[in-house]
């Protein structure tokens, strides 16, 4: 524990995990009087500033969780990556827990997850369990190459990820990705003509918001680019809309959800993958919705009615900043970026910016998609974290 303040005598919203997800959460519960708890690894991290109570431990470890959670009314992660079975013994001792341990259990194994969603009928790529390379050849030839080989936890910004053309780059990808040591399996390579995305929130009487789809550009499988909404046929719209509800809906639950999608060249959209949290193809929210995607996750938990989700401008475009080298978390390039009109800086707070870490974001928001996209880019392109001093 690095300091304890007292707060006003509102609910008391413990967070596991002390990232920009837990800062724009913290931001939200604050502004509703929330005193706010930090469970993180680290002793400093950007949710930390936020904290009235923050406590530097493991979050896989039961008694550790346990003692954050006796301090708060109500527990919820920034992350899907907490053992399941330990917020399963918390939850157990009648402690609120948002999402569940039942959810998070679904979903942190990719391969669970993707189970669950086609057993509830869900359209998504092929993909099968691969134990060794061998029935990595087996499947690319029952499937078609080419495949992508994922690890089952805790990938994240396709770190866990490699896409493999044939045969003879299994043995590389397989032992990239730590195949042996690490629980994989593959999927079909889906050749995608747009990726799309979109947030529910779920509240505790099972009503849910709906955010617009919108569609998400990734470079080098991290979020690179956010537009909301995503300009596609009003069909390819309500089936993305269908498809994420009832995606949430296999793996239950409250609070705020993440549907990742593709949109099929065959005009399909299938399920790439649920974030049992807020996600950061929803961060436009904080500008561009009536409720943005983290106060919505505050009300949820909180069991507090939900927020309408309505676009407050015909368009909003998120662009990420990552990191461009090693340096500070703070960028060169701020004044500039600030001069162009309609740009909402976010500066997470890390202490240190590394090549290709996610720094912080813009949020532009205008009237014509094309315009508003160009001020984003102009902003982003102003901003450069790390040394070009
Ligand atoms: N089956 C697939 N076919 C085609 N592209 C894929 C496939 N799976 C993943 N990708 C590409 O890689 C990106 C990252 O993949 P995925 O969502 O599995 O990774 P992740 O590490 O969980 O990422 P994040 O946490 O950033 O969402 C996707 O957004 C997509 O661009
Ligand atoms: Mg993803």
């Amino acid at each position: 524990v690095t300091r304890d303040l007292s707060g006003c005598g509102g609910p008391r919203l413990g967070i596991v995990g002390g990232g920009q997800l837990a800062k724009m959460t913290a931001l939200a519960a604050l502004e509703l009087g929330c005193e706010v708890s930090i469970l993180e690894r680290s002793p400093a991290s950007p949710a930390a500033p936020l904290s009235s109570h923050y406590a530097v431990g493991d979050w896989n470890d039961p008694e550790t969780l346990l003692r954050l959670a006796e301090r708060v009314d109500v527990l919820t992660l920034e992350n899907e990556f907490v053992d399941a079975a330990a917020l399963a013994a918390v939850a157990a001792r009648g402690h609120a827990l948002y999402p569940t341990a039942r959810s998070i259990g679904l979903v942190q194994d990719k391969l669970t997850q993707k189970q669950a969603l086609r057993a509830a009928g869900l359209p998504l790529p092929d993909f099968a369990a691969a134990e060794s390379p061998a029935e990595v050849v087996a499947a690319g030839e029952a499937l078609g190459w080419p495949l992508v080989l994922k690890a089952r936890r805790d990938g994240y910004d396709g770190k866990g990820n490699a896409t493999i053309e044939g045969a003879r780059d299994v043995a590389a990808a397989w032992a990239r990705l730590g195949g042996g040591e690490r629980d994989l399996y593959v999927e079909a390579f889906c050749p995608f003509v747009m990726e799309l995305a979109t947030i529910l929130t779920v509240g505790q009487d099972g009503r849910v918001a709906s955010y617009p789809v919108v569609e998400s550009e990734q470079r080098d499988h991290i979020c690179h680019l956010v537009r909301a909404p995503a300009t596609v046929p009003p069909r390819v719209y309500r089936q993305a809309e269908d498809v994420a509800q009832r995606a949430v809906a296999a793996v239950g639950g409250t609070g705020s959800f993440g549907v990742e999608m593709f949109l099929a060249p065959d005009g399909r959209v299938l399920v790439n993958e649920l974030a049992p949290r807020v996600h950061n193809s929803g961060h436009y929210s904080i500008e561009g919705c009536a409720t943005s995607q983290f106060e919505n996750h505050v009300r949820a938990v909180l069991g507090l009615p939900l927020g309408s989700t309505d676009l407050r401008a015909s368009a909003a475009v998120m662009i990420n900043l990552l990191g461009h080298s090693e340096g500070p978390g703070w960028p060169a390039g701020v004044p500039e970026a600030l001069a162009v009109p309609g740009v909402h800086l976010h500066v997470y707070g890390k202490a240190r910016s590394r090549p290709g870490r996610k720094m912080g974001h813009v949020t532009a928001l205008g009237g014509d998609p094309g315009e508003t996209e160009e001020r984003a880019r102009r902003a982003a392109a102003a901003l450069v974290f790390g040394a070009i001093q």
